[in-house]
């Protein structure tokens, strides 16, 4: 590098922060991770602290920066998306808590938007859901504003966690239009807001965020010594701008609490059935890309489930996992909180099937990593009317696993290259605030592969299996109760 100094690539995540220190040849010269909890006040709710948010970007930047001892040129932000909160313009402080994507308290509201279905997933690229932002700002709005009139006097700032962490360190009130994207509110097509989908899901326009390119510097942050933000993507965008996709054809999984398959769209914009569109970036004054997405609801987490069921930690899973036999005839279907991709079933209820007195925990540890895997493929599978799907590019904390990457092959019949990077999610946002600055760091270098070894007809036959597994889940009624005031 030309320059002297270092990049922070900060990785905002559901259950830590992360910041990563990036020299201009692209190597880590400092990380730190800050954990970050959630509260479950009730069934189905999930909520975090925003201010406990920024607090740990804050001390885990401060940190990464003391680390490396050299000048702090710029950062990039990457978040989790879909979270939504409301805070008071004259104070900044947040008006209730942050409702976590995961959460699925508004689930007797999407249920009673049916009849828009249609028009909703036509403007926004996406399936009416709890997940999305939306009805999480609508119903946090009912709680503090129900009449809309306190919106009306710009007393009330809506935003997803991008926007919150922005605001709180400069003052300005904007949202990335990714993450935009993920709101449920922004029209795919024209990247502004849509004022019908506003109308639907009752959230008025004078408490949004300005929509700016992933790539609009932020004002200076006195907190980092005057540095500013100049890249912000969702974290799942990041990623797959980490692994060097640019045009469609390649797609990544990041594997984490859930997984998200994504790829770019082709010029026609066509998005396979049961996935969504998003918007993947816009890149200075280019036109946006639009990518596909597939979330998967529970992947990691099921993990963490069996952990505590099992007592065992997860770590520890994964090895218990390949001492079970291949043929077990045991099935998970972890719809905790419903199906999302291919699916879109929120009512869908967890099962286990095919156990028996003799079922023991390593066979429960592999049902679970099958889990994984099978549910995976649903959505690749999806995905392959875009274009077929050979081979696969996989990050995140899980795909760390050698024995469940092979699984993931076996089952996919694909290839999966799982980057040699940690922190995708951080780098591709690294990279992004990087070349904005003029600084040129090579993509994600590197890749373990792993190339499908099952027969495909045992493939096949595992495959039908996991499908008559799910089926019997979306016949299963859901645990959460669709409304929750009723508890
Ligand atoms: O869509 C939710 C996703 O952005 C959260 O990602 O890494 O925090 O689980 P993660």
């Amino acid at each position: 590098m030309a320059r002297q100094g270092v990049i922070v690539a900060i990785d905002q995540g559901t259950s830590a922060t992360k910041a990563v220190a990036l020299d201009g040849a692209g190597r880590v010269r400092g990380s730190v991770t800050s954990p970050l909890g959630q509260s479950h006040p009730r069934p189905g709710w999930v909520e975090q602290d925003a201010n406990a948010i920024l607090a740990g970007v804050c001390s885990a930047v401060a940190e990464v920066v003391a680390q490396v001892e050299e000048p702090l040129l710029g950062l990039g932000l990457s978040s989790q998306r879909e979270s939504a909160l409301l805070w008071d313009t004259r104070t900044g402080e947040p008006l209730g808590p942050m409702l976590g994507w995961q959460d699925r308290r508004t689930a007797g509201a999407a249920a009673g938007l049916v009849a828009v279905t249609d028009e909703v997933r036509e403007r926004s690229g996406l399936p009416i859901d709890p997940m999305f932002s939306a009805l999480k700002l609508a119903w946090l709005l009912d709680e503090v504003d129900p009449d809309r009139s306190r919106s009306a006097r710009g007393e009330i700032a809506a935003g997803t966690v991008d926007s919150w962490l922005v605001h709180a360190l400069t003052g300005e009130h904007r949202i990335e239009i990714g993450n935009a994207s993920r709101t449920q509110l922004l029209n795919l097509a024209t990247g502004a807001w849509d004022e019908r989908l506003l109308e639907i899901f009752g959230v008025p326009a004078a408490v949004l965020p300005r929509v700016v390119a992933s790539t609009e510097p932020t004002r200076p942050i006195a907190r980092f010594g005057g540095a500013r933000i100049h890249a912000v993507l969702g974290d799942s965008h990041s990623a797959l701008y980490a692994h060097g996709v640019r045009e469609s054809g390649a797609v990544k999984v990041t594997y984490g609490t859930g997984s998200s398959v994504m790829g770019l769209l082709a010029g026609d914009g066509r998005i396979p059935a049961g996935l969504v569109g998003t918007i993947a970036w816009q890149l200075g004054d280019a036109p946006h890309r639009l990518a596909f997405e597939g979330n998967i609801l529970a992947t990691g987490a099921t993990m963490a489930w069996l952990s505590r069921l099992l007592g065992r930690p997860v770590a520890d899973l994964a090895a218990l996992a390949r001492t079970a036999p291949a043929e077990h005839g045991v099935h998970l279907v972890p719809a905790f909180a419903g199906l999302g991709a291919p699916y879109w079933d929120p009512g869908a209820g967890a099962i286990l099937t095919g156990f028996d007195l003799g079922t023991d925990a390593a066979v429960l540890a592999r049902a679970g990593a099958e889990s994984i895997a099978q549910q995976v493929e649903d959505v690749l599978a999806a995905a392959d009317a875009a274009g077929p799907v050979t081979d696969v590019l996989a990050d995140g904390g899980p795909s760390g696993d050698d024995w469940l990457m092979q699984l993931q092959a076996d089952v996919s019949g694909r290839g999966v290259h799982r980057s040699a990077r940690e922190s995708l999610s951080a780098y591709g946002v690294g990279l992004v605030a990087a070349e904005a600055l003029g600084l040129s760091i090579p993509p994600d270098a590197g890749a373990t592969t792993f190339t499908p070894a099952l027969p495909a007809e045992q493939a096949g036959r595992r495959r039908d299996a996991w499908r008559r597994a799910v089926r019997l889940a979306r016949a299963t009624p859901s645990g959460i109760t669709a409304d929750p005031t009723t508890t």
